[in-house]
């Protein structure tokens, strides 16, 4: 039972999503309206008292993520002029953090400007879900959880009972990635080597590992324009694996993903709803798996003070029982 003082209020990101945790949290979503001006200004106005509670915010800043970066924003100020105890960030979700380093010379790093805006905003604490480098953690100087759903991919692997398997990054970037998989699962990994010419074009070289007559299971962060899992399932199967999986944490889904999936030699795509999936892009091989409980318990143990850790090897249990 959640102490009093705790308040969960959603964006509009992605409402189904915190629809989710408020129901396993058994609370009820604090009230809040949202408009737009006819310029495009956000106006937003929390309909209850949030004096001295405990407030979460969900919401991702997926596309359209200009717009829903500054709702995040304005509803923070919203709420920071109401005298809560504590703000914290749900942004299960975090954009703008592929631009995490410069790579060519006056060039921004958004992962660290929207960092900024978030703090300054008034926030206290944020919690998101696998960042495309985790190192972005430390671009926050107020605590920061970076959550990862490797338990929730690992089960769904195991629950596909493969016995020849090996785990695949896309590009190097996410070997690290593909590395903690395959220890969890016991399986090798392979890289693919992924080159971008430009942004949102991938060109795939080289399959550096032996994928040759095994189930290759894909991992990565984000699927946007699936350039980079459908290239890479081409090549896998160039390569002689016998069939591909694709899993991504954020199912970004911009435009071609549904079509070059659909198209695609990939057997099944899984992605998790830290992003809302439109019902348009709700292809037949495409697979969702919610996030909810596991952020429920998290906002939860936050709330209460209590360590993350322990949840964590309770799920790599359970999987070591279903592994075995
Ligand atoms: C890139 O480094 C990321 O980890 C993803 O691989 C990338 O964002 C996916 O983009 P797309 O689906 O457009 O290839």
């Amino acid at each position: 039972m959640l102490k009093e003082h705790f308040k969960l209020i959603s964006g509009t990101a992605n409402r189904k999503l915190a629809d989710e945790v408020a129901k396993i949290l058994k609370v009820p979503l604090t009230p809040v309206e949202i408009k737009r001006f006819h310029d495009g200004e956000t106006y937003c106005r929390v309909l209850e008292s949030v004096r001295g509670c405990d407030v979460y915010v969900i919401q991702p800043t997926s596309a359209d993520a200009n717009l829903n970066l500054m709702e995040l924003l304005i509803m923070v100020d919203a709420l920071k002029r109401s005298s809560p105890d504590k703000i914290t960030a749900v942004i299960p979700y975090y954009g703008y953090c592929r631009q995490d380093k410069k790579t060519k010379p006056r060039e921004p790093i958004t992962a660290k400007l929207v960092a900024n805006m978030i703090q300054v905003a008034g926030v206290d604490r944020v919690i998101m879900f696998d960042l495309h480098v985790a190192q972005v953690q430390g671009f926050f100087d107020i605590p920061s959880d970076n959550l990862d759903v490797i338990p929730l991919f690992a089960d769904y692997i195991a629950t596909k009972k493969q016995k020849d398997i090996v785990v695949v990054s896309p590009d190097a970037g996410g070997a690290a990635r593909a590395r903690s998989f395959g220890k969890v699962l016991n399986t090798p990994i392979a890289i693919v080597d992924k080159r971008r010419p430009e942004q949102n074009v991938a060109e795939v070289h080289n399959v550096i590992g032996n994928v040759k007559g095994k189930t290759a299971f894909i991992v990565d962060d984000i699927i946007d324009t699936a350039g980079s899992i459908t290239e890479a399932a081409n090549i896998l199967l160039k390569f002689g694996a016998k069939e591909v999986y694709a899993l991504a944490t954020h199912g970004v889904l911009s435009d071609p993903a549904a079509e070059r999936i659909s198209k695609s030699p990939i057997k099944e795509a899984v992605v998790t709803n830290t992003i809302n999936v439109p019902k348009e892009k709700m292809i037949s091989k495409l697979k969702v798996i919610s996030i909810a409980p596991l952020l429920a318990e998290t906002i939860k143990r936050t709330h209460e003070g209590l360590p993350m850790g322990i949840v964590y090897e309770q799920m790599y249990k359970k999987l070591e029982k279903k592994l075995n």
